[in-house]
C-alpha cells in the first residue's frame, strides 16, 4: 500500500494521477470512430485543468472512510461535466473566449458545432460513467446520478446560474443577483462534488449536512476568487483571457462590492467552510487545506 502523501501537494499530485487515469479509461480513443468527436473531448478534457471538483469529492470521501476504493470513477463524472461546461462557456453564443486552459478553444480547433457535439458528449458520458460504477449499490449510484443532475440543470443548477450570467450583462450589479448566479452557475457543482464524495463513502446525516455546509461556503468562495483573477491576473497566468467580466459587463463579486471587500467576503466564506468541518475533527484536514488553496490560488 502506498504510504498516506504528507503534504497538500504531494496528496495532489497523487490524487489527480489517479484522476487522470481514470478520466482517460472512460474516454473512448482518437483512434475510435467517429474520431474528430473523441479528439475533441480529449483536447478540451487533458489540457491542464486543476481538477479541483474531482478533488473535493476524493477528500470528501476520505474524511468519511478510510479508503474508499473506485471514489476517482465518481469523481471523473465531475469532471466531465465541468469541462463540458467550459466548452459552451467559451462559445461565440455565450462568453465567446478564445483561450480556455492555456490553449485555443475547443470550438476555435473544431468548429462551433464539434465544439457544441463535444461539450453534450461529455455531459452524456458523465452519467454513463456513473450509472456504471463498479462496487456501488444500486441506491447510492442513483443518488449519485440525482446530485449531478441537479446541480448541472437550470432550477439553482449550473445552467439556471449560467442564464441568468448571460441575461445579468449589463444589468446594474445588485447583490441578491449576485449571489444567485455565483451560487447556481459554479457553487451547485462545488457543492455536489462535496456531496458526492460523503454519499460514495456512505456518510450518515450529520456527517452530510456538515460536508453540504462545507461546499456550499468553498463553492462561493471558489467563485468569488474566480472574479478576482479575472481583474488580477494575466492571461498567461491563467491560461484563459483576463479582463473579460468587466468588457462583457458582467455580475461580479468586484463590480459589486469592489477588490478590497471581495478578497475580504472570500476568506470569510474560507473561514466559514473550515468551521463546518468542526464536528469531522481531524478528518477534514484535507478539505480545509483544499478551501484554503481554492481562496488563495493564483490561477
Ligand atoms: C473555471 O473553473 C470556471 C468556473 C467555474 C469559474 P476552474 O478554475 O476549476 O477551471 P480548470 O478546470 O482549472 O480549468
Ligand atoms: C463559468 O463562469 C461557469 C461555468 C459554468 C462554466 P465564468 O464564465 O466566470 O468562467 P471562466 O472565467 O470563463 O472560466
Ligand atoms: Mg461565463
Ligand atoms: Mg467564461
Ligand atoms: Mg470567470
Amino acid at each position: 500500500m502506498i504510504e498516506a502523501p504528507f503534504t497538500l501537494d504531494q496528496y495532489i499530485a497523487e490524487q489527480q494521477k489517479c484522476i487522470e487515469t481514470a478520466l482517460d479509461r472512460c474516454i473512448p480513443p482518437e483512434s475510435q470512430d467517429p474520431s474528430t468527436i473523441h479528439r475533441a473531448m480529449r483536447y478540451s478534457l487533458f489540457a491542464g485543468g486543476k481538477r479541483i471538483r474531482p478533488l473535493l469529492a476524493i477528500a470528501s470521501a476520505q474524511a468519511i472512510h478510510d479508503a474508499p476504493a473506485g471514489i476517482e470513477s465518481a469523481a471523473c463524472a465531475l469532471e466531465l461535466i465541468h469541462t463540458y461546461s467550459l466548452i459552451h462557456d467559451d462559445l461565440p453564443a455565450l462568453d465567446n473566449d478564445d483561450l480556455r486552459r492555456g490553449r485555443p478553444t475547443c470550438h476555435k480547433v473544431f468548429g462551433d458545432a464539434i465544439a457544441i457535439l463535444a461539450g453534450d458528449a461529455l455531459l452524456t458520458l458523465a452519467f454513463e460513467v456513473l450509472s456504471k460504477l463498479e462496487g456501488v449499490d444500486a441506491e447510492r449510484r442513483i443518488r449519485l446520478v440525482t446530485e449531478l443532475a441537479t446541480a448541472a440543470g437550470t432550477a439553482g443548477g449550473m445552467i439556471g446560474g449560467q442564464v441568468n450570467d448571460l441575461e445579468g450583462e449589463g444589468k446594474p450589479p445588485t447583490s441578491e443577483l449576485l449571489e444567485s448566479i455565483h451560487r447556481a452557475k459554479t457553487g451547485a457543482l462545488l457543492r455536489a462534488s462535496v456531496r458526492m464524495g460523503a454519499i460514495y463513502a456512505g456518510a450518515n446525516a450529520g456527517q452530510l449536512a456538515a460536508l453540504t455546509s462545507f461546499g456550499e461556503h468553498a463553492g462561493l468562495a471558489f467563485q468569488i476568487v474566480d472574479d478576482l483573477l479575472d481583474v488580477e491576473q494575466s492571461s498567461e497566468a491563467l491560461g484563459k483571457t483576463a479582463g473579460k467580466d468587466a468588457r462583457q459587463k458582467k455580475i461580479t463579486f468586484p463590480a459589486v462590492y469592489g477588490l478590497d471587500l471581495s478578497h475580504k467576503m472570500a476568506e470569510k466564506e474560507r473561514l466559514a467552510a473550515h468551521a463546518a468541518l468542526a464536528s469531522l475533527g481531524e478528518r477534514g484536514e484535507r478539505l480545509k487545506q483544499l478551501a484554503d488553496l481554492i481562496v488563495h490560488r493564483h490561477a
